[in-house]
Parts: structure tokens; C-alpha cells; sequence
């Protein structure tokens, strides 16, 4: 790993570590509006899960065209690992420890909005899984899934989180 990579890396946890810490002292503080900055957090979270959701298999299908072994496609190998290690991973934990938190705090924790949103989100991480090998099948120049199918799968994200926003918004039931 290049020291440039491992100052990166470095960065991220720091970010990851003051994030933490704001957290935490914001928990045990509890200013008035607490609820308010807690969810304004989980937005900004679910914003940056979402635009790498939604990017990241935009590469896949990119880098299907690229020969194994050219230059694009390791570019296309570095972008995709940072990608998921600096923004999608990190935005993933923060969206669930903050939803869980409005959940139990909001009061929420028996509405059925809920349950079927937690049900889109398990099926988004679910998705989120997919993509994580799908990475580590490109790493190691072995991805044996087609561009028509990482077209397809590219919609899977924006179907979700329209459905994963309606239930919270309009909380129909
Ligand atoms: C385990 C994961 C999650 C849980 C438990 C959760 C739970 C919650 C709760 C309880 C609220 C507060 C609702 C209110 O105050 O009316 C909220 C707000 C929100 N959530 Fe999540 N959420 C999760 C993941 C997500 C995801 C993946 C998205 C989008 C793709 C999302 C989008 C939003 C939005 C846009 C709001 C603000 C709604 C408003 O203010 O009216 N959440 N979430």
C-alpha cells in the first residue's frame, strides 16, 4: 500500500473517530433539538450512502468494457475501493446507528411505516453486500457478471430508496 493510500486511510478514521465523539457527547449532553440534530445527521448520512449506491455500480458497468489487466480498468479498481471504503462503509454504519437511534427515541419503534422501511433498508444493505464482492471480484480480475446485469442492478437503489422514502415521509400506515 502506497504511504499516499495509508494517509488517506488515516484521515477517514479520523473523521470516522471525531464523528463518534460528536455523537456521543451530543447523546450524553442532550441539548434541546437533539432529535432534530440527530436526524438532520441521519439525512446527510443516508445522502452519501445513497450517492455511492447509486455511482458505484455506474463503474461496474464501465469497467466490464475494460481489459483485465489495462490501465482504465486498475483506475477503475481504485476508484471503486475508495469509494466503498471512504464514503459508502462509513455512511452505511452511520445511517443504521442513527435510524436505530430516531427509532427508539422518536417512539416509532411499533409503527408499521417502520417495519416495512426497516424491510427496504435490509434489502438495501442486502444490495450493499452484493456490491462489496462484486469489488473484490474486480480486484482480483475474476468478475464473470455481465454489463446487461450491472445495468439492471444499477436501478435497484433508486427503486428502494424511493419506497424507503415514502414510508418515512408519508407514513402511510
Ligand atoms: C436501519 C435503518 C434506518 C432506520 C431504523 C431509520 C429510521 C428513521 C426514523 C425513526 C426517522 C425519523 C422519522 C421522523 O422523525 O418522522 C428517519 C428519518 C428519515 N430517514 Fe431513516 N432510517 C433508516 C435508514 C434510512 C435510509 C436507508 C433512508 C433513505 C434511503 C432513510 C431516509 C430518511 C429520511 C429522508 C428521513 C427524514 C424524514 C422526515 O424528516 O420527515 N432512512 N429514519
Amino acid at each position: 500500500m502506497t504511504s499516499a493510500v495509508t494517509v488517506r486511510i488515516m484521515w477517514a478514521f479520523l473523521g470516522l473517530a471525531v464523528a463518534a465523539a460528536l455523537l456521543v457527547a451530543l447523546v450524553v449532553w442532550r441539548p434541546s433539538g437533539l432529535y432534530l440534530w440527530l436526524k438532520a445527521m441521519h439525512v446527510i448520512a443516508v445522502i452519501a450512502w445513497m450517492a455511492g449506491m447509486l455511482y458505484l455500480p455506474r463503474l461496474f458497468v464501465y469497467h466490464c468494457e475494460a481489459e483485465p489487466g489495462s490501465k482504465q480498468s486498475e483506475t477503475f479498481k481504485v476508484m471503486e475501493h475508495r469509494l466503498l471504503t471512504v464514503i459508502i462503509n462509513p455512511a452505511m454504519v452511520a445511517t443504521w446507528v442513527l435510524g436505530l437511534w430516531l427509532a427508539h427515541d422518536g417512539g416509532f419503534v411499533w409503527s408499521h411505516w417502520l417495519h416495512a422501511k426497516f424491510g427496504l433498508v435490509v434489502l438495501m444493505s442486502a444490495l450493499h453486500g452484493l456490491f462489496v464482492r462484486c469489488v473484490r471480484d474486480f480486484a482480483a480480475d475474476r468478475n464473470r457478471r455481465s454489463q446487461r446485469f450491472y445495468r439492471l442492478i444499477n436501478e435497484a437503489p433508486t427503486v428502494l430508496m424511493i419506497g424507503i422514502v415514502i414510508l418515512v415521509i408519508v407514513k402511510p400506515f
